[in-house]
């Protein structure tokens, strides 16, 4: 276990904001989590990577992380293999590992950025994939009274970048594990935007090409935290009712959408292009060159700057096509 105060979260969260934290706590195990669990304060933030989040300010309580590590096979049912990780395991060392192993399922998702528990969270999705596709089980910790609980992926009432745990029981429990569900014999999934373009002509394909192809789109397109701070798309992309995407569709019949449950789902990047702000920028927060859905740390910019161009891209887009759209990236 690791234990600090007043620490610095600069190098916690990928907007590269300068915030500290009042107590910083890291476990490794359930057992240390449940010991924690009566020294807490009421403010409790249970962080991943901090890829998904923007801090206004310092954080006055406790900040939780897991450092919840190892990749095991758990079970082996004819095509299928049950594959228990722990909540502190980079996501995307989780994914090449199961490419490695010949393992389909999580190819699509690779290169995201954070870590496992935030997969079951905020069930990441990219190129056709969601987490949930693949989640057989979560492992938690009542953050209350230490009780465990094994959540069945139902349970966890998956939507799109939502969860139980975003909604009902935001904040009450901390994952410990994720089981996922792969296949030794991988279905391909390559209907999203480029990816067939960008695997060519190439024959035979596996899911080790398919993972390469994902970090080339990604790394064509998305900024590396590392270089420019972001925490990926900044915004939800909205499902609008069928009459509202028909009568925008007559003035853009160009615009990308996809047909989803309940409406039809239009990209708020490309609505953010529409209204003239990719690349953009208002004081040191900007609007990424390559993808509109991103916004970025252009240098020292503060979570104020942030926001203010997260209100008026928003406003801009309300203006122009009556539609809302809301942040994706959580504001602590
Ligand atoms: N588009 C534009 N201009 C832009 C951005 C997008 O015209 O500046 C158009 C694209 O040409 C395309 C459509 O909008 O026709 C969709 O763009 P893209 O495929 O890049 O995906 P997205 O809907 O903008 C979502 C996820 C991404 C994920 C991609 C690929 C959300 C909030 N974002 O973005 O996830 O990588 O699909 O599956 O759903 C993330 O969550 O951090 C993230 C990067």
């Amino acid at each position: 276990m690791k234990e600090y105060n007043d620490y610095s979260l600069l190098n916690h969260n990928t907007f590269g904001m300068d915030v500290k934290a009042k107590r910083y706590v890291e476990y490794d195990s359930e057992e240390e989590l449940k010991t924690l669990i009566p020294t807490l304060e009421s403010e409790v933030l249970h962080m991943g990577g901090g890829s998904n989040l923007l801090f206004k300010g310092d954080f006055a309580g406790t900040v939780l992380h897991s450092a919840i590590r190892g990749i095991e096979i758990v079970e082996e049912k004819g095509d299928e293999v049950l594959v228990r990780v722990g909540a502190g395991e980079v996501w995307d060392d989780f994914v090449a590992w199961a490419v490695a192993q010949g393992l389909g399922g999580v190819e699509n998702l690779s290169l995201i950025p954070g870590e496992v528990g935030a997969s079951a969270v905020q069930n990441i999705g990219a190129y056709g994939v969601e987490a949930k596709d693949v989640i057989a089980l979560v492992e938690a910790v009542e953050l209350q009274n230490g009780q465990k609980r094994v959540f069945g992926t139902l349970e966890c009432d998956y939507a799109y970048r939502q969860s139980i745990f975003k909604k009902q029981l935001k904040g009450k429990y901390a994952i410990t594990y994720v089981t996922y569900r792969l296949q030794k014999t991988p279905q391909l999934k390559l209907e999203y935007g480029n990816i067939k373009a960008v695997l060519g002509e190439k024959k035979d394909l596996t899911i080790a090409d398919v993972r390469q192809a994902i970090i080339d789109i990604r790394n064509a397109k998305l900024p590396d935290p590392k270089v420019q701070g972001n925490a990926g798309s900044f915004f939800m992309n909205p499902v609008v009712s069928r009459e509202k995407f028909l009568s925008i569709q007559k003035d853009y019949p160009n615009m990308p959408f996809y047909e989803v449950e309940g409406g039809v789902k239009i990209p708020a990047g490309w609505m953010i292009d529409q209204c003239g702000w990719k690349g953009k920028s208002l004081g040191r927060a900007g609007v990424h060159d390559k993808q509109a859905l991103v916004l970025v740390n252009l240098g020292g910019a503060t979570s104020d700057e942030i926001i203010t161009l997260c209100e008026t891209v928003c406003k801009d887009v309300y203006e122009k096509f009556g539609i809302e759209i809301h942040p994706e990236v959580n504001l602590i």
